[in-house]
């Protein structure tokens, strides 16, 4: 479900998980979250590098696990995971191959490098499962991208491809000729060859000041309005309309 191995310096992780799209369960979470911190402490690892098997990314939360056990304020694992990643000290790229969706978009906001092959798509279906965005993306994308740009994705939810990704400036480079992991991997082996303590302090300082702080609080001031918004009827229907491979129909549900 979450492997991973070290090599040379990278850790490498990959979301295994390719008949359900790599949708995360509650267990990938937590598994994800303690190999992320063991990396990050330990001195052999310079770079740590996620991936999603099966050329697909993630399909975000898996929506079965949403129906049968809610997050809630005691047992939150994506938002602690979200937590995580925001406070991670070394340097993360993401590859992305086909679709990265939910979580599996918004995580990437908390990635220094993000590599995506040429027929990725981005999703921030948040609306659409009558819920709200999490990981600080409300936060993270209009400081990239603007107020506008930024409401034109998460109000309509629609596909944004690897192409768009770059040019708005959430995907460093479109990789047309290999996957993106083979991309990825040449430059987190540049990265290895570094002087990891420059490497460490750079990034340090990009995240330095009010950021962190402000980004760890939108976290939890999304978390708390979607768990609210996971018990309501809205999200209700379109989490059941998902697995049952129909239409969600929101008439008068708030
Ligand atoms: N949770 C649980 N199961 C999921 C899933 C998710 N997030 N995403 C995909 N799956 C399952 C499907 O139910 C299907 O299962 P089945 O074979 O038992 O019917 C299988 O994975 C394949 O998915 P399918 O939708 O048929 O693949 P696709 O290639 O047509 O579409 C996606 C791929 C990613 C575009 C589509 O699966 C999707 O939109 N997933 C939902 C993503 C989402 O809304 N995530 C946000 C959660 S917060």
């Amino acid at each position: 479900m979450i492997k991973h191995e070290q090599q040379a310096g990278v850790l490498k992780i990959v979301f295994d998980r390719p008949e359900k799209k790599n949708s995360f369960t509650g267990a990938m979470y937590r598994t994800l979250r303690e190999v992320l911190i063991a990396g990050d402490l330990d001195p052999a690892v310079k770079v740590i590098l996620l991936s999603g098997a099966g050329n697909i990314f993630s399909a975000g939360n898996d929506i079965q696990d949403f129906i049968n056990s809610p997050i809630t304020l005691e047992d939150a694992p994506p938002i602690t995971l979200l937590r995580t990643l925001a406070e991670l000290k070394k340097p993360l790229i993401a590859a992305v191959d086909g679709f990265a969706v939910g979580i599996g978009s918004t995580l990437l906001f908390h990635c220094d490098l993000v590599y995506a092959q040429k027929d990725a798509r981005f999703i921030f279906p948040f609306i659409a499962l009558g819920l709200v965005p999490e990981g600080a993306i409300t936060l993270l994308m209009p400081r990239l991208i603007g107020h506008q740009r930024s409401s034109e994705i998460l109000f309509f939810g629609e596909p944004v491809s690897a192409q768009e990704a770059q040019k708005l400036g959430f995907v460093n480079k479109v990789i047309l000729e290999s996957s993106a992991l083979q991309y990825a991997e040449e430059r987190a082996k540049v990265l290895t060859a570094m002087s990891f303590g420059s490497l460490l302090q750079t990034k340090a300082l990009l995240k330095s000041g009010r950021l962190k702080s402000e980004i760890l609080e939108q976290i939890d001031a999304e978390a708390s309005l979607f768990m609210e918004r996971l018990k309501g009827p809205a999200a209700k229907e379109a989490l059941s309309a998902f697995m049952e491979k129909r239409v969600p129909k929101f008439k008068d549900l708030d």
